[in-house]
């Protein structure tokens, strides 16, 4: 697999069908990102999809023969319809039209792609991608609700341009929402199943006046990777955010948030209906003393900021915790240092009472902020592990899996 690919994907056997809309297209580049992920993809066309596009692409992204009528299909001993259902991990059909979509929901098996999904017993992944009044159509809306009830997982429709070039609902999700579900799919008996996570990411914003604010260069990448992680571990997560660039991933609960103050109100909140918590978020330690109500204009000569100290989020936890106000299981930190690393991590462990820090030297220039990669050493109270330079992702994962371990051995 590629590097920095979801490792849950990885020896996958997913069943990707095609159902016949304008938004067939983008099927192509679901298929390349999940054999990049290092997946086992088998193809699947309606004879409607193939008005839209040829199954050449995917054959040769796939590396397999992509399979299209029944019927021909039956002639072929060695790829007959049963098969298939039997060896997917996941079916996932994107788009699925609303024809399909109604179909699946009454159990008709009229053709290659419906038969299989009769067949299958592996999860079903739907991105659904129609018409904005097909979409909110009754019908279409109670066989959705009927395949959810069945435990299938829904992923967009989106908001946005539709083909007709109106606006509305019935966009096919991005690829990377449709990704997301079949990960989580895929890892529900994971490490973590059953386990609540509430990860934090990205700077924190404090305001100066209504134009201008303190922040730091956390792009978030960090905290969302392990929120994704986490999802493809099986846990439930809620990922609280202070503002990044990021889309928010399939599957997660995201709470959005600006300022030290208001994370440290979320994350409090929170704290009884938590098992882990990651504080991965770059949250400041001052703010201004007062923020500005009309911008501030500028004067002659120089502006003297004066900044207060924030609530330290992991402080406050570690004395609920303490008080046995909380009922976590497992606090993880993050140590972004410049110097003495690992002496300031360990530090940090101790006097902030966590069960693991990350630390990582944001001066370096392949780790910390705003790139992909980080060199990360992770200290426990037992000891330290320190990592190569990984894939922001692969960190996550990496981190996860020492989550699940620590908590499988508490
Ligand atoms: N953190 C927090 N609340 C804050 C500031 C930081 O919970 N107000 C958390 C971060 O999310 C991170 C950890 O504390 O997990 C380390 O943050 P950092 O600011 O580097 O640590 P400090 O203890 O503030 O140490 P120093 O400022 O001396 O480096």
């Amino acid at each position: 697999a590629q590097r920095g690919a979801a490792m849950i994907l990885q020896g996958a056997n997913v069943v990707l069908g095609v159902t016949g809309g304008i938004a067939a297209y983008k099927a192509i580049d679901l298929c390349s990102k999940l054999v990049q992920a290092g997946a086992g993809v088998d193809v699947i066309m309606t004879e409607a999809a193939t008005h839209f596009l040829t199954p050449l692409p995917f054959q040769t992204l796939s590396k397999r023969p992509v399979s299209i009528d029944q019927f021909q299909l039956l002639r072929d001993m060695d790829m007959a319809h049963i098969e298939l259902s039997k060896k997917a991990d996941v079916l996932v059909i994107a788009p699925a039209t609303a024809n399909t979509i109604a179909k699946l929901a009454h159990g008709l098996a009229d053709n290659l792609l419906t038969s299989t999904a009769l067949a299958c017993t592996a999860p079903l992944v739907l991105a659904p991608a129609m018409d904005a009044d097909m979409w909110a159509h009754p019908a279409t809306q109670e066989n959705v609700a009927h395949l959810t009830e069945r435990g299938a997982t829904i992923v967009g429709p989106e908001e946005g341009r539709l083909a007709s070039g109106r606006m509305g609902r019935g966009r096919l999700a991005e690829t990377n929402a449709v990704l997301g579900a079949i990960r989580q799919v895929l890892g529900r008996n994971g490490p973590l199943a059953g386990q609540r996570v509430l990860v934090t990411a990205g700077g924190t914003e404090e305001p100066l006046d209504p134009v201008r604010y303190i922040s730091n260069r956390s792009s978030g990448k960090m905290g969302y990777a392990l929120a994704e992680a986490s999802r493809d571990a099986g846990a439930l997560v809620t990922l609280v955010s202070a503002p990044t660039s990021l889309p928010a991933p399939f599957g997660v609960d995201i709470v959005h948030v600006r300022t030290a103050s208001e994370m440290a109100q979320a994350v409090l909140g929170a704290l009884q209906r938590t098992d882990v918590l990651i504080m991965s978020a770059a949250v400041a330690d001052y703010r201004p003393a007062e923020t500005a109500p009309q911008k501030i204009k500028k004067m002659p000569g120089d502006l003297t900021l004066t900044l207060t100290r924030t609530m330290d989020i992991l402080a406050a936890v570690a004395e609920r915790r303490q008080a046995g106000q909380a009922g976590l299981r497992l606090v993880v930190g993050f140590a972004a240092e410049t110097q003495n690393v690992l002496a300031n991590a360990r530090d940090k462990l101790e006097r902030k009472r966590l069960d693991m820090i990350v630390a990582n030297d944001v001066s370096a220039s392949a780790s910390g902020f705003e790139v992909d990669t980080n060199q990360a050493t992770l200290l426990t109270m037992s000891g330290q592990e320190a990592l190569p330079l990984l894939a922001k992702t692969e960190l996550a994962e990496v981190i996860v899996q020492r989550v699940a371990a620590m908590l499988g051995g508490a």
